[in-house]
């Protein structure tokens, strides 16, 4: 099977598309590198041993889209590009919109025409904003505090109309917790460009010495530690998510819904200590305000995932921390 990942060269599609193609399946990566380095495309052949086809272009430019999919003969689509950070999407809430639910309209289009109807969707477990109980299930309502989060919200509600409207389309819209991680080659992880937006990154780039210190957000939440309380899922897990949900996709119909997350939430200073006894470098940190939006704890109940998709996680944060330390070793060497 053919298969299409927008956002293919960003640190979650890079991964998804080792899994992927390691089931057997052909891969064509489209992105626009605003957030990647085509540099992947070379890596993640290296890991399957094969040649795959990288195509540099927009998901907002429709006709490029169309062409891609029927040249490579696509039949499921992983749609992953898109704007992610919180904070810049307060300020220029157009680009997020205009990128993330204006590409998603355009990518539905180029489909619709093309006559492909699967599609797996990143969603974001931020689409259920303030957290009325937890862990949180799909059933938990949505709500959101930035534009990132409301962008999440209205492609979801549009996939949806789309299934509603014409029975033959499948949509997984797979709402992750908070990715993490490298593979086990250490070949790709999460190398942002600029600063990271999110912790595990950010805490390894301290404890490599590229910045000072990490800068926690508030440690006056109602948690044992008082620091946030997240549920950080390996990247391979994730991955292998995302290859579940395909299958899944081959026999069902409709639009569905499905965390991929734990279940086992830890605090930002247990991440702290945990990447420091992995490592065994010191990640200095300073406590400095909550941020606007951020709540005190957010963690999945992942009962969903294992009885649709019949996957649940199964690395630990040890493997997380070890990953993402043996990666930033590995690029250090690579870039000297
Ligand atoms: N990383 C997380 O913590 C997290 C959590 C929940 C959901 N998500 C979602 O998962 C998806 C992938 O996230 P990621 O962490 O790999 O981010 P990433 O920035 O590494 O990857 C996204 C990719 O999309 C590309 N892109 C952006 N706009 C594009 C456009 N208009 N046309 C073509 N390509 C475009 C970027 O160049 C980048 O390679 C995103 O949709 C994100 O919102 C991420």
């Amino acid at each position: 099977m053919s298969i299409l990942l927008t956002g293919g060269t960003g640190y979650i599609g890079s991964h998804v598309a080792v899994a992927v193609a390691q089931l057997g399946h052909e891969i064509v990566l489209y992105d626009n590198l605003s957030n990647s380095d085509e540099a992947v495309v070379t890596q993640i052949a290296q890991i399957i041993g094969r040649p795959l086809t990288f195509i540099r272009g927009d998901i907002r430019d429709t006709q490029l889209l169309q062409l891609t999919l029927r040249a490579h003969g696509v039949a499921v689509v992983v749609h992953l590009a898109g704007l992610k950070a919180v904070g810049e999407s307060l300020v220029s809430p157009l680009d997020y919109y205009g990128n993330n639910v204006q590409g998603t309209i355009s990518l539905m289009q180029a489909m619709k025409a093309e006559g492909v109807r699967k599609i797996v969707f990143s969603s974001s477990a931020t689409v259920y904003g303030q957290p009325k109980y937890l862990p949180l299930d799909e059933a938990h309502s949505l709500s959101a505090t930035s534009p990132y989060g409301r962008s999440k919200i209205h492609i979801e509600e549009l996939l949806r109309d789309v299934a509603v409207s014409d029975p033959s389309w499948s949509i997984a819209c797979l709402r992750y917790f908070n990715p993490a991680g490298a593979h086990d080659t250490f070949l790709m992880g999460d190398n942002p460009k600029g600063t990271p937006n999110n912790l595990m990154p950010f805490i390894a780039q301290v404890a490599m010495g590229k910045r000072a210190r990490l800068e926690v957000f508030g440690d006056d939440f109602e948690t044992e530690d008082g620091t946030g309380l997240r549920d950080y899922i390996h990247i391979m897990d994730l991955a292998e998510g995302h290859a579940a949900a395909l299958e899944f996709l081959g026999s069902s119909q409709g639009w569905h819904a499905i965390n991929l997350g734990t279940g086992q939430p830890y605090s930002v200073l247990q991440m702290i200590r945990s990447f420091e006894s992995v490592s065994g470098a010191a990640v200095p940190f300073e406590i400095s305000a909550r941020r606007p939006g951020d709540v005190a704890a957010c963690y999945a109940n992942a009962n969903k995932a294992k009885s649709v998709l019949g996957w649940a996680a199964k690395r630990n944060l040890r493997e997380i921390c070890e990953s993402t330390w043996r990666f930033q070793q590995t690029l250090a060497q690579r870039l000297k």
